[in-house]
C-alpha cells in the first residue's frame, strides 16, 4: 500500500500529465483480458511506484510515473492483426514513444522507459532503475489482466476521473 501523501503525490503526476498528453485516448483499446490501456498504465505506475518507495527510495519517481502512465500510449487496437499489428511486440514501444513524444517533452528517464519496457522481448535493456522498475511492474500487471485477476486499482485516479464526468 502506498501511504496517503504517496498517494497524493501519485495522483498528482499522473494528473499533470494527463493536461499535457490525451491520456484518456488509451481508454478507448483493451490491453490484456478486459483492462484497457489507460487502466493497464495506471496499474503499472501504481506498482513500479510502489515497488520504487521500498526498493530505491531515491529515484527518479516522478520521471518513473510518468515513462510508465506513457509506455504503452501507442494507440490502436494490436488485437487487430489485420491491420499490420502482427509484430505488435516489439515495434509498440517504438509507437508510443513517438506519441508520447508529440505532446511530452521527455526526460532520458522517460524515454528509456517507454522504449525498453518490452525487454527480453526486445534485445536491448532497460539502462536505469526507473527503466527496470517498469519493466518488471509491466510484467506483473500483464500476468493478472491476462489472468483476468483484478488489476491493480489506484482508487484516487477513478476517483477523480468519476468526479470529473468520466467512468
Ligand atoms: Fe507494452
Ligand atoms: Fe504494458
Amino acid at each position: 500500500m502506498l501511504t496517503v501523501e504517496e498517494a497524493r503525490y501519485l495522483a498528482a503526476c499522473i494528473a499533470e500529465l494527463g493536461r499535457e498528453a490525451p491520456l484518456e485516448d488509451m481508454d478507448r483499446y483493451i490491453q490484456h483480458g478486459d483492462t484497457s490501456c489507460l487502466r493497464h498504465c495506471v496499474a503499472v505506475a501504481y506498482l513500479a511506484y510502489r515497488l520504487s518507495r521500498r526498493l530505491c527510495p531515491r529515484c527518479d519517481a516522478r520521471s518513473l510515473i510518468r515513462g510508465a502512465m506513457l509506455h504503452d500510449f501507442f494507440l490502436y487496437d494490436w488485437h487487430e492483426k489485420d491491420a499490420g499489428h502482427s509484430l505488435h511486440g516489439f515495434t509498440h514501444p517504438a509507437a508510443a514513444l513517438r506519441n508520447a513524444e508529440r505532446f511530452v517533452a521527455l526526460t532520458p528517464v522517460e524515454r528509456n522507459i517507454i522504449r525498453r519496457h518490452m525487454w527480453p522481448l526486445t534485445p536491448v535493456p532497460p539502462l536505469c532503475r526507473e527503466a527496470w522498475l517498469v519493466c518488471l511492474a509491466d510484467k506483473i500487471c500483464s500476468l493478472r489482466e491476462t489472468a483476468r485477476l483484478r488489476p491493480y486499482p489506484f482508487r484516487p485516479f477513478f476517483a477523480a476521473r468519476r468526479r470529473a464526468g468520466g467512468q
